[in-house]
């Protein structure tokens, strides 16, 4: 779906406002197989390819962060096959495509419950981030086996531990301490999530990053999302009347 129509692609950021740190939750691939009577394979598999897109986009417009949402902890209750050929495209996707991260000059970080996956997928993660490390145009950080309440859950344990071992008394206990104990600490809270395909809901997505992030939807279905639907979620966010529970910087409201 063009929502402008087809231009040609000119990160022109005037009247733009461009996130420093972007979630996109990586939605709707199973219905965008079945419009086209595929199997939803077909669908995740177009999804991947379209992940490229938006990282040169992003990297362009001059996103620093983005964080893409691309498999949950609840992701694990579908059918065994649909989450084997997951798995399989995850290895094939970075083995393939580092190269083009690399032209881009896209660092990859991997975010979630990683040290419960299996080894093969540790590995391809790991191998990943080693390979990367020095690039610096832009952070790719993927969220597989990603859950905001494991994040938390693990971010208490760890506060929990140093509480046990007399490092901290439970009074010490901060909200700066829970965001330090998060699997990404370093990176920025994001400013904007977009979640195509209509849903409206963040399912379990950067829980406790996003109690100020901006929410952006729309009908597109994620392998179809693209530069047009990209630069229109960034105008948008441009007139949004960001408060912070204070009062509006705009002087009209
Ligand atoms: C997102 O697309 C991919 C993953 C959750 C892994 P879906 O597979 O959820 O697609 P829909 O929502 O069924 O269309
Ligand atoms: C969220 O999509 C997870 C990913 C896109 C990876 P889901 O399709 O799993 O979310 P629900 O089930 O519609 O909430
Ligand atoms: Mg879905």
């Amino acid at each position: 779906m063009a929502i402008l129509g087809q231009k040609k692609k000119t990160y022109d950021t005037t009247g733009l406002k461009v996130p420093v740190s972007l979630g996109v939750i990586m939605d709707g691939n199973g219905r965008w197989a079945k419009k086209r009577l595929l199997p939803r394979s077909a669908g995740h598999r177009a999804g991947a390819e379209n992940l490229k897109e938006l990282c040169t986009n992003c990297g362009n417009y001059g996103v620093k962060y983005l964080t893409v949402y691309a498999f949950s902890t609840e992701n694990w209750s579908r059918p065994d096959d649909e989450v084997h050929q997951l798995m399989e495209l995850f290895v094939e996707f970075w083995e393939r495509y580092d190269p083009e991260l690399e032209k881009e000059g896209i660092r990859v970080r991997f975010t979630g419950d990683i040290d419960s996956l299996p080894d093969n997928i540790k590995e391809v993660c790991r191998r990943g981030e080693e390979r990367s490390k020095n690039r610096t145009k832009m952070q790719l950080i993927v969220a597989f086996n990603y859950g905001g309440r494991r994040e938390i859950e693990n971010a208490c344990r760890r506060i929990a531990m140093d509480v046990k071992e007399g490092k901290i008394a439970p009074e010490d206990i901060t909200e700066q301490m829970i965001s330090d104990n998060m699997y990404m600490p370093d990176v920025p809270d994001p400013e904007l999530i977009i979640r195509p395909s209509g849903e409206l809901r963040l399912s379990n997505f950067l829980l406790w990053e996003s109690a100020y992030s901006e929410l952006w939807t729309s009908e597109c279905l994620w392998p179809d999302f693209g530069y047009d639907e990209l630069t229109q979620a960034f105008r948008d966010f441009a007139g949004r009347d960001r408060r912070f529970g204070g009062l509006s910087k705009n002087k009209e409201s």
